[in-house]
């Protein structure tokens, strides 16, 4: 009966290690390297695990040879030969793993050394200065000044230099495709860089656990040719400033933007020229239309998935520290979260009629303000 049942559960089992994704292709697979580091790691993790290979035959070799050669037999009460003592055998199997010590040790002090040694952002590096929150990530360039969250854009082939921080608790900065990790740890400030050769975008995930949205605490990186980033650069240098637009949607959401409060929390240089009204301690979202995804990595960008976030963020990511703005039956909900949806992403992408509008920012900041006492923890961000 034990028997039929065990080859019952072995092809599910055999299947579900087979069905649970394993793949070295994977978007967050750290055997699809693109860059010198991810690259450096990977060639150590596969020469320790050759090392292993000779290890793992002979452990278990001997083992089975010793179970069935020296298996106790009936009547046979005798006390086998003993080895204690033996010096032959005490040399080798103290000099062998000694050997394989050295031989595992040498390379990893070597790579800890080339990727953990602090390292200055010289010319064509690109210095970003990464504060985990729970649970996004603020992104500053400090070389450009300005600031951005949850995706990162780099050249192509350039070092990026990144000043690790956190806010709150222990968060990791990890990019499996281009290297990590290493924890972002409060006052404590510290560094990695990283390469990638390899135009794309890529995934990148907190990799410790820092309570609630853990697992939901994504990003993304941006490798692209150096004129597009210099493009980039430029939009945030000298952000687009949306007064008015030709889509009706687009101006009710900003102004909706202030009178829901939003702009209490989250900075838009494109809202008005030179003025940020947000805290540091919540996403910029300036030119957040250039942005791949909502909620920290979350979902994709669309107009549908960004209202459903604004609408209720605590159904996509639960815990988050974004409030709900509207009461559940509120029959004006879905219309006014789609509207900040269509302002915010065409920030940094949409025709724009510069100034001229006849907005009433003090007005919407006061109504802001309002909001914000009122309604507002002011704990964290998205
Ligand atoms: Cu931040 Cu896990």
């Amino acid at each position: 009966m034990p028997i039929r049942w065990l080859w019952r559960v072995l092809p599910v089992t055999v299947l579900m290690f087979l069905l649970a994704g394993c793949s070295l292709d994977g978007e967050q697979s750290t055997f699809s390297p693109v860059g010198p580091v991810a690259q450096d790691q990977l060639d150590l993790f596969m020469w320790t695990w050759y090392l292993s290979i000779p290890v793992m035959l002979l452990v278990f070799g001997v083992l089975a040879f010793v179970i069935v050669r020296y298996r106790r037999r009936k009547g046979d009460d005798s006390i086998p030969g003993q080895t204690h003592g033996n010096v032959l055998l005490e040399v080798i199997w103290t000099t062998v793993p000694v050997i394989i010590v050295i031989l595992v040790a040498v390379p990893t002090v070597r790579s800890i050394f080339a990727y953990q040694s602090y390292v200055e952002a010289g010319d064509g590096d690109v210095a970003i200065n990464v504060v985990g929150h729970q649970w996004w990530w603020s992104f500053e360039y400090p070389q450009y000044g300005f600031t951005t969250a949850n995706e990162i854009h780099v050249p192509v082939g350039s070092k990026m230099v990144l000043d690790l921080d956190s806010a709150d608790v222990l968060h990791a900065f990890w990019v499996p495709r281009i290297g990590g990790k290493v924890d972002l740890i409060p006052n404590q400030s510290n560094q990695l860089w990283l390469q990638a050769d390899e135009e794309g975008v890529f995934h990148g995930q907190c990799a410790e656990l820092c309570l609630g949205a853990h697992a939901y605490m994504r990003f993304r990186v941006v490798v692209e040719s150096q004129e597009e980033f210099d493009a980039w650069v430029e939009q945030f240098q000298q952000p687009e400033i949306q007064a008015v637009s030709s889509d009706p949607l687009v101006s009710q959401g900003r102004t909706l933007f202030a009178q829901k409060g939003c702009i209490g929390c989250h900075s838009i240089d494109n809202y008005q020229e030179g003025v940020s009204y947000g805290q540091p301690n919540f996403p910029n979202l300036t030119n957040f239309g250039l942005r791949h995804t909502v909620g920290a990595g979350l979902e994709e960008a669309t107009l549908e998935n960004v209202a459903s976030w604004i609408m209720d963020p605590q159904e996509m990511k639960p815990g988050n520290y974004m409030p709900t703005l509207w009461q559940a039956d509120d029959p004006n909900r879905e219309a006014e979260a789609t509207a900040i949806a269509a302002y915010l992403l065409s920030l940094g992408v949409d025709e724009t009629v510069a100034d001229g509008g006849s907005d009433d920012v003090a007005g919407d900041l006061l109504a802001a303000t309002a909001v914000v006492g009122s309604a507002f923890n002011p704990a964290g961000g998205n």
